[in-house]
């Protein structure tokens, strides 16, 4: 798989985070170097060439630090070496070095909210009251008479009560997450300090920024009070509720969008080159805007906006989507395109399997004023795995095992997220190349691999894979796609088509997407046509599901 030299040059502007393109690497899953079927860093290192001959620009990977994987990697019992089975320091910084001279850049995915319970810090901090990190996580006496009831109803964000009961203590403790996750106590100067630290070290060895994991989480409510109830029982993209509550005490604190512009501030240390900060939350958008820009103050450069990813594939909701995005982050803010991720339904399962409309999304996602951000394997379509609750190693599978399969089979989501994590399909070796013929890859294949897999795309001029390569060498040369203004074609913009004009200088593009079954008349007429979804595109019309850039001037 050797490839010409990646094209884009290499960002070395201040913005070239807005003008990037993201590749998210789910590590455990993605090549297997090492012969023990579990994906790993040199399996990284040894694909790189097939993420530049895509295009990408930025590689963001799951967790690697030390930790028990009982959230694979999101639980961390040490900020600041390797797990082994992923590799060690001198190989990391082979990655980052590959990474670099391939004119790439890496994100790390830092996990500021919480550590393991195995984590040091938590084990002295859980042993009693009063020892040196007693205040260094979140920790209140309980209510009623034994003080065996929890200080509050808050829910935690995986379903869970928030609060677990440490009998050494006599204390319970607080979680935002999964209750092996416990919460750090951030107006402890002591844990600020050390965390900002970790920060600095992984800058320092060169990484070009992170995606904050959990971010929403960071601060609570001072006075702990109560959640409001709500009506929604299951999770939403719209807002933080869950189990008929609104998360509203726990999460998203006005603490929360300060410590935004302090975490701006350390980053900013290292300014050459510039320095990334995503971070994950869910939300309403002028609410979590305010991670990005608050009081006058700069934070995070971009927020996932998950919003995306559960609004209903029509034009109309399309361009009302876009339309929020806009009015909450114009420029020089920036949305992120985000359809999928690691804990999400894989995209072409949730389009039904249709390759039309993946290629539509996908067009859709590397034109838009906005950072794209793709998951591993939805470049080839890889399905969801389907892997019933009871078999799962997830954490959140193992938490849910009492929900029975047939609701879970209705579901548009995902519980058990192994089923979207499952090994990227390679080729039509036995293990689809992932891991050798030897050894049993940690998650099960999908069935169809001979059919779905980059050897076979790679060879098909009109495969989805060589799509996505044509759209993002597209964006990677077209100033008016990776850094022009955006401007929604309210005249072209009907039932079935979304329509939108980029420009840059005197270089304007319209995007065109009939997002319909039926054939529409090409409202611009004549003009150049970039690029199309379809082969043999037409110019007076455009077929079923096609999606087109045309050159206006
Ligand atoms: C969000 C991550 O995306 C998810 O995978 C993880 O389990 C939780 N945060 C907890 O860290």
């Amino acid at each position: 798989m050797k490839s010409p030299a990646n094209p884009s040059p290499i960002r070395s502007d201040p913005n070239w985070w807005k003008k990037t393109t993201v590749y998210h690497i789910y590590l455990r899953s993605f090549y297997d170097a090492n012969g023990d079927g579990i994906g790993d860093i040199q399996g990284v290192i040894e694909r790189l060439d097939y993420l530049a001959d895509l295009g990408y620009e930025t590689v963001w990977i799951s967790p690697f630090t030390q930790s028990p994987q009982r959230d694979f990697g999101y639980d961390i019992s040490d900020y600041l070496s390797i797990s082994a089975q992923y590799g060690d320091m001198p190989l990391f910084e082979k990655l980052v070095q590959e990474i670099h001279s391939r004119k790439m850049k890496i994100v790390f995915d830092l996990v500021l909210n919480h550590t393991s319970d195995e984590h040091d810090w938590f084990k002295e901090s859980a042993s009693s009251r009063d020892n040196p990190k007693a205040d260094w996580y979140i920790w209140k006496d309980g209510k009623g008479r034994d003080g065996r009831r929890p200080p509050n109803n808050w829910r935690a964000m995986a379903g869970n009560r928030a609060w677990t009961y440490y009998p050494g203590r006599k204390q319970f403790n607080y979680t935002a997450f999964l209750p092996f996750q416990p919460d750090l106590n951030y107006r402890n100067p002591e844990v600020k300090q050390a965390m900002f630290d970790v920060v600095r070290f992984w800058l320092y060895k060169g990484v070009d920024g992170f995606r904050l994991d959990i971010i929403s989480a960071i601060y609570e409510d001072p006075e702990l009070r109560h959640n409001p109830p709500s009506l929604r029982l299951t999770p939403s993209d719209k807002a933080l509720t869950i189990f008929f509550q609104n998360l509203k005490n726990n999460f998203l604190q006005t603490e929360s969008f300060e410590f935004a512009a302090e975490l701006r501030k350390v980053t900013d240390e290292f300014d050459n080159p510039k320095r990334v900060l995503i971070g994950e939350s869910h939300g309403e958008e002028e609410l979590i805007r305010r991670f990005c820009h608050d009081n006058g103050k700069r934070g995070l450069d971009a927020i996932f906006l998950f919003k995306a990813i559960s609004t209903p594939f029509k034009a109309e909701n399309y361009r009302q989507l876009l339309e929020t995005f806009e009015k909450h982050f114009p420029p020089p803010l920036v949305p992120t395109l985000v359809f999928a991720n690691h804990d999400r339904n894989r995209v072409i399962s949730r389009l039904g399997g249709n390759i039309e409309k993946a290629k539509l999304l996908a067009l859709f996602q590397f034109t838009c004023r906005g950072i794209p951000f793709t998951y591993y394997g939805d470049e080839i379509g890889m399905p969801r795995v389907r892997i019933p609750l009871k078999q799962g190693q997830d954490a959140l599978a193992m938490q849910h095992r009492w929900v029975p399969q047939f609701l879970v089979d209705r579901s548009k989501e995902i519980l058990n997220r192994d089923e979207c994590r499952t090994p990227m399909l390679w080729d039509e070796k036995p293990n689809a190349g992932f891991c050798s013929d030897s050894v049993k890859p940690w998650l099960p294949l999908a069935e169809n691999f001979r059919e779905i897999n980059v050897a076979k795309q790679s060879s098909d001029p009109y495969s989805l894979l060589n799509f996505y390569r044509r759209v993002i060498r597209l964006r990677n040369t077209t100033p008016a796609l990776n850094e022009g203004q955006m401007e929604i074609a309210n005249d072209i913009c009907n039932k079935k088509v979304l329509a939108y004009y980029r420009t840059f200088g005197n270089k304007r593009l319209a995007v065109l997407l009939n997002m319909s079954e039926s054939a529409v008349k090409n409202p611009v007429g004549h003009d150049e046509i970039a690029i199309s979804t379809h082969h043999g595109a037409e110019t007076h019309r455009l077929q079923p599901f096609e999606g087109r850039v045309v050159r206006l001037q």
